[in-house]
């Protein structure tokens, strides 16, 4: 793979405006998904969708609008917005439609002859600059486009189901592509909200890779238990069975397309069973169920689906075909795996996990070993990015599916690349931004909470511990400068006021939400705004007690942000030049270390700022903490106070209120708490 572009899609100077005009092939089940992701990111788009079958089109049509409709009674989204998004779309039977589009995105039957035939057609009709994609999921970039006049501006653009929701998308980095064009994709995906995940040009490329021969692996262990029973062993690690996703898919015969296409390139090892096309619909368990398995039966089906996990994974990056963090992540996002393969191989131990490829590798000859020691495989970054920006590391935190949250690995793991780099004398500094354009970071991860919930030994000690970056922030001697692409809550703009500089966006913002789920900020926000900005204590008053938002302007004007940028990649840019300006002198510790004087709380205490009560227990125990935090004489003192304030909020029936309501998507009611 030829990718020697930034990590972080955004980093990479666009070469190509947005699209205008797109035209979305086949109106079957994935192209009207794929071309309402593009409408919903981008309303202003004209969207042709072409089909041979009217019928086709007008389903399509009918879905656009039962989606709109939904997002509009869910309140996901406004009505006005809900018109735009559905303007501008058209289907049409007639190919002569799609001239003057900028990009055509193929979405028609996984057939090869057909795509070249459609892509003939494609590039008859459309600019020699126009970018051309194909949706297939195992065809080879190589093959399908080898034809064409201008083979460099196409590439294969792999969405996963639902397309409109569900983030990942492969993007192949064949030999013929433009580099650029390869490029802009990525940009162009990350900024409408996807994920992009850079594979090269290999049969069924990185994720049906592995669905497929996980499918088959499971269809060819039949004889030992039936398909109810391997779906219920798999759902240890995965949300849904191979057997249900393939009735949900219909894909038995894409399994056989697949598996054969993987057989006639790489071995009989890969040939489909023979099952698949005799089976029309499997009779199986769905997610959430499961039917008891015989001890036996389960470990034997265990190793059988670890072992072709393990496998293929391996061979995914013995062959350079992705990389590890996006493996993982793809099979989270894209698959439904509860943990990505890399992650199950760690958790298991490298005994555990050499013997179960070892026997796979044994009973089905052929399958891929591993061609390294299985510990050489787990050294990557998982959750973050890593970029050099003119001698300064730009560390870009990478967790979409949580709105970028933090949790221990993800912190540990910004310190450890803090730590490598931070005596290094070509280094001048750190950036820290979010990837994608709407969070920087959404706190600390809610879905650990509840573990330490009520127990007061853990719960002051876990905020001391979520601290261990922060404090090592404020004693650092190399610059690190924060730069918001969107929002900062909890945690998050946590992280960003023990920077030296906070950059952002025009359109981020900022917000301490944590009042609102029954516990406190305590991991520094109760004490270092007051210590940094004591000019715009009243703003955080109402941050810290009505969950106010803070907009980047606001900020901007009371000097807690610096300076405001356009786009991700100004921002960034602008981060770099600051870290570089601050490295020229002996750092400054961000935080002032001495007591402050507080005036009285601003504004009214009891609701937050959407109207709703707050918990009267959260908010004694926040005004104490705050005050007894600026009165302390050392920042380290402080800080102790909002860690045991935190541990004392944890304890309270309102933090287990409000925590509960966050995960059923219900507004807590501290009325009843107190
Ligand atoms: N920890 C863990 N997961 C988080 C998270 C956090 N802090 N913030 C968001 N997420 C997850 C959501 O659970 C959701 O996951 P799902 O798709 O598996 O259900 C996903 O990110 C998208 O969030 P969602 O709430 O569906 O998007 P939205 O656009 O409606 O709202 C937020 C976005 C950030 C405003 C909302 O998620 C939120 O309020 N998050 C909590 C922020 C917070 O309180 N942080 C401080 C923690 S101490």
């Amino acid at each position: 793979m030829s990718s020697p572009s930034f990590a972080n899609p955004l980093l990479n100077p666009p070469a190509r405006p947005l699209p205008r005009h797109v035209a979305v092939i086949g109106a079957g089940s994935i192209g009207p998904d794929i071309g309402y992701y593009l409408k919903s990111a981008l309303p202003g788009l004209e969207l042709t969708l072409v089909d041979l079958q009217q019928a086709a089109l007008d389903a399509a049509l009918a879905r656009f609008q039962g989606y709109a409709d939904k997002a509009v009674a869910r309140g996901k989204m406004k009505a006005a917005d809900a018109q735009a998004v559905l303007a501008g779309v058209r289907g049409t039977t007639d190919y002569d439609a799609i001239a003057g589009c900028d990009w055509v995105v193929e979405a028609a039957t996984e057939n090869l002859a057909l795509k070249r035939r459609i892509f003939a057609d494609v590039e008859a009709r459309v600019a020699p600059d126009a970018m051309i994609t194909s949706n297939t999921s195992s065809l080879p970039a190589a093959r399908i486009f080898s034809g064409l006049r201008e083979p460099r501006r196409a590439t294969v653009t792999h969405f996963f189901a639902p397309a409109w929701r569900n983030p990942a998308v492969e993007v192949i980095d064949w030999p013929g592509a433009d580099p650029a064009l390869v490029a802009h994709l990525r940009r162009l995906f990350c900024e409408t909200g996807k994920l992009p995940l850079v594979t090269s040009d290999a049969p069924c490329f990185m994720l049906d890779r592995l669905f497929d021969t996980w499918s088959n692996a499971s269809a060819r262990r039949r004889g030992r238990a039936a398909a109810s029973a391997i779906d219920s062993v798999a759902a240890d690690y995965v949300q849904a069975g191979p057997f249900f996703v393939l009735n949900l898919a219909k894909g038995n015969p894409i399994i056989v397309e697949t598996n054969t296409l993987q057989a006639d390139e790489e071995g009989e090892h890969y040939r489909p069973a023979s099952i698949f096309r005799s089976v029309d619909r499997w009779v199986t368990v769905g997610p959430g169920q499961r039917i008891e398995v015989a001890g036996d039966v389960a470990a034997d089906v265990r190793d059988r689906l670890l072992g072709v996990l393990f496998s293929q994974s391996v061979d995914i990056l013995d062959r350079g075909i992705g990389s590890a963090a996006d493996l993982d992540i793809g099979c989270r996002i894209a698959l439904g795996f509860k943990r990505g393969p890399l992650e199950l191989m760690r958790a298991l131990g490298e005994q555990e996990t050499a013997r179960v490829l070892e026997r796979f590798v044994r009973e089905r000859p052929g399958m891929p070993a591993p061609r390294r020691a299985l510990a050489d495989y787990q050294r990557f970054e998982r959750h973050v990015l890593v970029d050099d920006v003119d001698g300064v590391k730009v560390i870009t935190l990478r967790r979409p599916e949580a709105m970028n949250a933090l949790h221990d690995e993800m912190t540990d793991e910004i310190l450890d690349v803090i730590r490598r780099h931070e005596s290094d004398d070509a280094v001048a500094g750190f950036v820290i931004t979010g990837y994608g354009t709407r969070s920087f970071c959404a706190g600390a991860d809610i879905g650990r909470f509840p573990s330490m919930l009520g127990d007061a030994d853990a719960s002051a000690p876990y905020a001391r511990d979520c601290s261990r970056l922060l404090v090592h922030l404020d004693a650092m001697s190399k610059p690190v400068v924060a730069a918001l692409n969107g929002m900062a809550l909890g945690g998050g703009f946590e992280l960003a006021m023990r920077c030296d500089a906070i950059l952002a966006t025009r359109d981020a913002w900022m917000q301490l939400p944590e009042v609102t789920l029954g516990i406190l900020p305590g991991i520094g926000a109760m004490v270092v705004p007051y210590r940094r900005w004591p000019q715009a204590s009243a703003v955080f008053d109402g941050m810290l007690l009505r969950a106010e938002r803070l907009k980047a302007a606001r900020a901007h004007e009371l000097g807690i942000v610096e300076a405001l940028a356009g786009d991700a990649q100004s921002l960034v840019a602008a981060a770099v030049a600051r870290v570089r300006e601050l490295a020229r002198a002996p750092r400054k510790r961000p935080v002032p270390d001495s007591a402050v004087a507080l005036p009285p709380f601003s504004g009214e205490i009891g609701a937050g700022a959407d109207g709703k009560t707050l918990s009267r227990a959260t908010l004694a125990l926040m005004q104490d903490a705050i005050r007894a935090a600026a009165a302390a004489p050392t920042l380290a003192e402080a800080l102790e106070a909002g860690y045991l304030a935190f541990g004392a909020s944890a304890c309270t029936a309102a933090a287990r209120e409000g925590i509960a309501a966050f995960h059923e998507r219900r507004s807590p009611d501290f009325g009843r708490t107190g």
